[in-house]
């Protein structure tokens, strides 16, 4: 949202605190980390979650790896095994091996100071990428609200507010500017199956902003667009190639397609640190196979026989050509994205 409604990844006292996610909304409940082991654990449950706020996470994680015992590993050593165990977490956030390989550049370079001094070096840097993230989404939600007009009703997909990035948020930002700017009527929110996402996470936060929203299932997103009931499709992104495929949450690639069929611009926000300059395509994206649990289950509930196979693969791609415009801090991308991304990762 435009001025944080809160900030769900908080360095205080030596501790990490999160917001747990998984228990919103029915529970505010805060987890305290201590070690990279506990934050590595916190984002591969979803405890945090959201490509920004994953990056943010594990460069915390890595100043706390600095301070718990390590028999006689060096601090470099220390680091690179803390970097292996939360780069291993969840493999399509390009947030994460970013947000790592800013903290490995200060490792390196405070490489023969105590343990301790190491850790002050990556708090630093964790507290820079907030404070950037803090800016980059003010920027994304500005430019993104002027692309919207007074009336949209829009719909998102999972969830990409302050919980997502611990700033405005992305695709969240954006509609809480347009909101702001009397540009937004109402936004469709996907409950965003299997985690649910949209239902818990992102009406939490519109509820708290007072935008008014109505959750429907993710199969309802055809039907409300053949009745011309939708305006903009606005959502966020783990993972954008060099030729403009997006990798984020599951279920995105279908709103796209749809949205092509009824001629419903399809928006993507994110910020450039989302942009992965190895992935000349979506083809190069790896995409995350979690638990079949979370498709068989809710919660501790069983939804299917005992035993049934289930696939879970929790993001999809959607193609370039799907994509009105990226809304980033450093402009409106528009295609072809190949011009377009290189002049926003090199200006
Ligand atoms: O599995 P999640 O909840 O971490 O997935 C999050 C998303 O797909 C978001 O859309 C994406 O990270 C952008 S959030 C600013």
């Amino acid at each position: 949202m435009t001025s944080p409604v809160l900030c769900p990844v908080r360095f205080e006292d030596g501790a990490l605190r999160l917001l747990d996610q998984t228990r919103l909304p029915a529970e505010e409940r805060w987890l305290s980390c201590r070690s990279a082991e506990e934050v590595a654990d916190a984002i591969r449950r979803l405890a945090v979650r959201g490509a920004p706020a994953i990056g943010v996470a594990a460069a915390y994680g890595l100043a706390l790896a600095m301070s718990s015992a390590a028999g006689d590993e060096t601090p470099l050593e220390r680091f690179e095994r803390a970097a292996a165990l939360l780069a291993a977490t969840r493999p399509t956030a390009v947030n994460l091996g970013w947000a790592i390989d800013r903290a490995r550049e200060a490792a390196v370079a405070h490489a023969a100071d105590e343990p301790a001094a190491v850790a002050s070096a990556l708090i630093e840097v964790a507290d820079a990428i907030v404070a950037e993230q803090r800016e980059s989404d003010l920027r994304v939600a500005e430019l993104g609200a002027e692309l919207l007009e007074p009336g949209d009703r829009v719909l998102t997909h999972c969830n990409t507010g302050a919980l997502a990035t611990g700033g405005a948020g992305t695709a969240g930002g954006v509609i809480a500017a347009a909101w702001e700017a009397g540009r937004l009527a109402q936004v469709w929110v996907d409950e965003t199956r299997p985690l649910l996402q949209g239902s818990r996470l992102t009406a939490w936060e519109l509820t708290r902003a007072g935008i008014p929203f109505r959750i429907v299932t993710d199969a309802s997103v055809g039907a409300l667009m053949a009745r011309g009931l939708v305006d903009r499709v606005v959502v966020g992104a783990d993972r954008i190639a060099g030729n403009g495929d997006v990798a984020n949450k599951i279920g995105t690639y279908t709103v796209a397609v749809l949205a092509a069929r009824h001629g419903v611009p399809f928006y993507v926000a994110a910020p450039v640190s989302t942009i992965d300059r190895d992935a000349p395509s979506g083809d190069a994206i790896v995409i995350e196979e979690r638990d079949a649990d979370e498709v068989t289950h809710i919660g501790e509930r069983p939804i299917a026989p005992a035993g049934a196979p289930a696939a879970n693969f929790a993001f999809d791609v959607t193609p370039a050509e799907l994509v009105a415009a990226i809304v980033t801090e450093a402009g409106v991308l528009r295609p072809p994205y190949r011009d377009s991304i290189a002049r926003a990762l090199t200006g």
